[in-house]
């Protein structure tokens, strides 16, 4: 293969959770631009449609679909609508997520009902969009599932965002042994500090937070949705064949697991 034709999604079937999302619109753009069919999904369905749209009137296959990740039975409509849609799915983006409108509370504090909003979305909901699309999957002999991770699940302080995450994380190794020999490599990125609203809603540009962070981050300390792309499109190709099981940090060395 050359070059490019390992990075080639041409004919492949991709749904992206959080599909009206900073980042999952940029992920679902740069899927249909390497050449897949895209479901966004997200439980705004009007920002979601509009997105969609948007990627339509660029001359791209892409649909817009309500999903409720945290209920069973809307992740398995989602994966119904991609099949009608498109035929089938090879690659799942679990990257809806609670991030910026999160509790108010210690671990030690939390509310049962928060503890279960967050890890709802968070954690449950990747579960159940995998439990959702592996048949399809498995009846065109594999695929790519990528968790959305972030920094926060591997730091300490992280609360409930960041148990929410570092459980993901464990659920991709998990998942990566089940689903290996059937053919679909389950891997994850984790993203540091994005430049985005959603990123600065939930750590604000000129938090002194923000800061320290910036002052511990060895290399780039912060970019755009957009410098996740090459990681996404390596998990999701050819490229990325041998790759399964992996949690892959993109944050300019914040989070060195040795
Ligand atoms: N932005 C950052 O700074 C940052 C950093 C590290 C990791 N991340 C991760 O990247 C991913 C995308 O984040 P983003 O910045 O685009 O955030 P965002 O808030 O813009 O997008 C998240 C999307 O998930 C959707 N969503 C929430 N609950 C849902 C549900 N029950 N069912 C379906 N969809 C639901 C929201 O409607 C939203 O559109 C998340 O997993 C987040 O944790 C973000």
């Amino acid at each position: 293969m050359t070059p490019n034709e390992l990075f080639d999604l041409t004919g492949k079937v991709a749904i992206v959770t959080g599909g009206a999302g900073d980042i999952g619109r940029v992920y679902a753009r740069a899927l249909c631009e390497t050449g897949s069919q895209v479901v966004l999904a997200d439980v705004k369905e009007e920002p979601v449609k509009v997105a969609a749209g948007e990627l339509e009137a660029d001359g791209f296959a892409a649909i817009g679909v309500a999903v409720d990740v945290t209920r069973q039975e809307s992740t398995q409509a989602m994966a119904a609508s991609a099949v009608d849609a498109f035929g089938g799915i090879d690659i799942l983006i679990n990257n809806a997520a609670i991030m910026v409108d999160l509790p108010p509370f210690g671990l030690s504090n939390m509310p049962v009902d928060e503890w279960d909003r967050v890890m709802g979305v968070n954690f449950k909901g990747p579960l159940l969009c995998t439990q959702a699309v592996v048949p399809s999957m498995t009846a065109r002999g594999g695929g790519r599932i990528v968790n959305g991770l972030s920094a926060g699940g591997f730091m300490k302080m992280g609360g409930i965002y960041g148990v929410s995450k570092l459980a993901l994380h464990g659920l991709t190794a998990n998942l990566a042994s089940e689903l290996g020999p059937l053919g679909i490599n389950v891997n994850a990125i984790a993203p540091g500090l994005i430049d985005s609203d959603s990123g600065y809603a939930s750590l604000p540009k000129d938090s002194p937070m923000r800061a320290g962070l910036e002052m511990i981050i060895p290399g780039k300390k912060s970019g755009p949705p957009g410098n996740l792309i090459g990681t996404l499109l390596l998990l999701c190709s050819a490229a990325g064949d041998w790759i399964n099981g992996q949690s892959i940090s993109v944050d300019g060395g914040w989070i060195m697991r040795l």
